[in-house]
């Protein structure tokens, strides 16, 4: 499977950045390469006892034999991603490609007053702000900024030509389909489409070079910020359950409602999912915590996952079953 693409299926923070770990290791591409909207993005990967908040680079860093890439579509802080290429120990690995938006202070500012920060519920990182002036033809781009400069690659170039040469490469989603600018629950959302059709034309690859496209759900729904989100759970039941969680980005806590299957099935139609991955099945069924095969999981758990597939009609490969990148159940071919 050369090209593989992971998205989130419904508000982002499934635990795609943890599936996508566990996929940069196990598959050793020698490239994974993100799209999606900017630093508005947290994934949190644990591996053993370390604990990475990830916003800029893509969360496959964790293998070192493999390049990290940031496409075209991206907005870009460079204090960020300067920060992280440090902390993760991935200089040398890490590049962005020339035409990257650049996020400046006066975005940041836009994104934390007024209608995007309380209507909206903005994360705050000028991603938006950034997106509208890259709309109006004003934003400068990577190639303009000095600090850039050695990171600077031609991202769709790099990843054709991997996948010319026949090698693996894992395109990486951000946010959740739910908030794509076109198929979300507007005004509510991001300012990108985030599905994977717009995740491939960040990074510049065409739809007829995805081999499989890999939806994350959680085995919950939980949406940070405002905006609608279907049968929501009081404060104290989303803790009786043990579904209370925080943004990476904003630490403001999350709100939680049940799977929702019919989210699930348009999330399955709109990214042409051929796998889905289910997290935190631990969270869910606690008896499945740390499992990393099928047959050990209870029954409970296993009729769960049967229900989504005989509801949504397509394999569940992967099932996240604990914090670090290697409780998993991979039941890939
Ligand atoms: P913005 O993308 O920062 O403008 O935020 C717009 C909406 O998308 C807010 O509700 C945010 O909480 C939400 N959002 C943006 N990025 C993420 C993410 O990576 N995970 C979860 N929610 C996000
Ligand atoms: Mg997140």
């Amino acid at each position: 499977m050369p090209s593989t693409i992971v998205v989130g299926g419904f508000f982002g923070d499934e635990g795609k950045g943890k599936i996508i770990s566990y996929l940069a290791i196990k598959d050793n591409p020698t490239i994974v390469v993100r799209g999606g909207a900017g630093p508005n993005a947290g994934h949190t990967i644990k591996d053993g006892d370390k604990v990475y908040k990830v916003r800029m680079l893509p969360s496959g860093f964790l293998n070192k034999n493999a390049k990290v890439m940031i496409g075209p579509g991206v907005v870009v802080n460079p204090e960020v991603m300067l920060k992280e290429v440090k902390d993760f120990d991935a200089s040398g690995r890490s590049f962005l490609d020339k035409n990257c938006g650049i996020i400046e202070e006066d975005h940041r500012n836009q994104d934390s007053k007024g209608e995007l920060k309380e209507k909206i519920g903005s994360t705050g990182s000028g991603t938006g702000p950034a997106n509208a002036s890259r709309a109006m033809r004003t934003l400068r781009l990577a190639k303009d900024i000095d600090s850039l400069s050695e990171y600077l690659v031609d991202v769709p170039l790099a990843v054709n030509s991997a996948l010319d040469a026949g090698e693996n490469v894992i395109i990486e989603g951000t946010q959740g389909t739910f908030l794509s600018l076109w198929h979300g629950t507007y005004p509510f959302v991001t300012s990108k489409d985030v599905t994977a059709s717009g995740i491939c034309a960040d990074v510049g690859i065409g739809p007829k070079r995805v081999d499989e496209v890999i939806v994350v759900f959680k085995a919950y729904v939980t949406r940070v910020g405002t905006g609608p989100l279907e049968n929501e759970l009081d404060n104290d039941e989303t803790s009786k359950r043990g579904w209370a969680e925080f943004g990476t980005v904003t630490g403001r806590p999350r709100r939680a409602a049940d799977f929702d299957f019919s989210l699930a099935k348009r999330s399955v139609m709109l990214n042409s999912a051929s796998q889905i991955a289910i997290t935190k099945l631990d969270v869910r069924f606690p008896e499945c915590e740390r499992k990393t095969s099928y047959d050990e999981l209870s029954d409970e758990a296993k009729l769960f996952i049967k229900n989504i597939e005989d509801e949504l009609n397509v394999p569940v490969t992967l099932l996240g079953t604990g914090p670090t990148v290697n409780d998993i159940i991979d039941r890939r071919k």
